[in-house]
């Protein structure tokens, strides 16, 4: 049986306007994606992936085109549906990390869920077991600061799985780190892919990241120019 795609991407443009300048930063892109797919997206400076990875993520909208997760069309939900949906449906990891440096590893991870009106030890629970699946639950109580940039980072991934993503977004999230900690970040990619089948869209620019992920989508000047499963 043929296995439905999760998300569906058709004819999607997204043309920025500066002044007399139109810039087509995403020109006619149309894909699927299955579920448990971990992708990367790739291609060079300026060729559209941070703004194709924030139209699929929610954080941006397109000119033109659909977009459907699951049958649903997401892009043209009431704008208080769609932070809903992007809130408890979708993660992120960006290079930044992101973390609030006043508050512990832990308490950066369950804050969302406190937030969203989760009880404190159901938060705890569910921030430790995603602790656990990027291997630092003995870092709990370390504030970012007494962290190294790859244990940020994967706090920042333990953040994000935290919720069970439909979808896990990352762009460029081994910018900031040197090769070892970059394979540490990979592999817990790849293991929450492998054994919790989450679905993975990452862009990179290092093609040695692409042993870790099973399908490749190129982008040139906010096109596809090529789509391979590896
Ligand atoms: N807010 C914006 N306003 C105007 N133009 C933009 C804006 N954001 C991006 N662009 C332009 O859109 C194109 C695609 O940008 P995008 O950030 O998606 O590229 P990228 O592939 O992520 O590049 P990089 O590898 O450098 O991160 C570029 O030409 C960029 O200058
Ligand atoms: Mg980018």
């Amino acid at each position: 049986m043929k296995q439905e795609s999760m998300i569906n991407i058709k004819n999607l443009k997204r043309y920025y306007k500066s002044g007399q300048v139109i810039t087509k930063a995403l020109n006619g892109v149309s894909f699927e994606i299955k579920q448990g797919e971990f992708i990367a997206i790739m291609g060079a400076s300026g060729s559209g992936k941070t703004t194709m990875l924030r139209i699929l993520g929610l954080l941006d909208k397109p000119t033109k085109g659909d977009y459907t997760i699951n049958n649903l069309d997401i892009v043209n939900l009431p704008e208080e549906e769609r932070n809903y949906y992007r809130l408890t449906q979708l993660g992120y990891v960006f290079q930044d990390y992101a973390l609030i440096n006043e508050m512990s590893a832990i308490e950066n991870i369950y804050i969302l869920s406190l937030m969203e009106g989760k009880s404190k030890v159901q938060s705890i629970i569910t921030a430790q077991a995603a602790l656990d699946k990027v291997g630092l639950s003995d870092k709990s109580e370390r504030i970012p600061d007494q962290l190294s940039g790859g244990e940020k980072q994967r706090i920042a991934v333990a953040r994000a799985i935290a919720k069970h993503p439909k979808i896990l977004f990352a762009d460029e999230p081994c910018a900031n780190l040197d090769t070892h900690n970059s394979e540490q970040i990979l592999e817990v990619f790849k293991t929450l892919n492998k054994k919790f089948g989450q679905t993975i869209v990452m862009v990179t620019h290092e093609s040695w990241h692409t042993k870790y992920v099973s399908r490749i989508i190129k982008l040139k000047d906010g096109k596809i120019v090529s789509d391979v499963k590896v």
